[in-house]
């Protein structure tokens, strides 16, 4: 019985550490992507377009218009953390993160 629960824990562990990109993927596509698609108010965006460090200076110089209608900072932070993980120079960069 012990062994169920300690693969449990586990299992919430890896789950939970690597849901955060998910989440970002999620909300990149859902709040990003309500602009930034074929059709709407900005064009198309990737995490490939740009390099991890530049997506942070990006966000972290406030370059984009205001985005706090759209997205909490920790929302912010998370849709970040996802761009890094799959910019320009990542190991699997993503270009067609939002369907043209
Ligand atoms: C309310 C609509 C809206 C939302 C939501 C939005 N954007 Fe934008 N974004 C724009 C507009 C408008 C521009 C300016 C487009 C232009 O210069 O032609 C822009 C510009 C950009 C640019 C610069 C594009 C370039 O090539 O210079 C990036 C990068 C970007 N947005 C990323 C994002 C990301 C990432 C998110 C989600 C965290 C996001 N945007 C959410 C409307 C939005």
């Amino acid at each position: 019985m012990k062994w169920r629960i300690c693969c449990c824990l586990v299992l919430a562990t890896v789950l939970s550490a690597s849901s955060v990109y998910a989440d970002g993927g999620t909300l990149f596509k859902e709040k990003c992507g309500s602009c930034h698609k074929k059709g709407g108010d900005a064009p198309p965006v990737n995490p490939a377009d740009k390099a991890a460090v530049v997506w942070k200076k990006y966000f972290d110089r406030g370059r984009h218009d205001d985005l706090s209608g759209t997205l909490s900072s920790a929302e912010l932070e998370s849709v970040v953390g996802y761009l890094q993980a799959y910019a320009a120079d990542s190991d699997k960069p993503e270009t067609a993160a939002i369907p043209k």
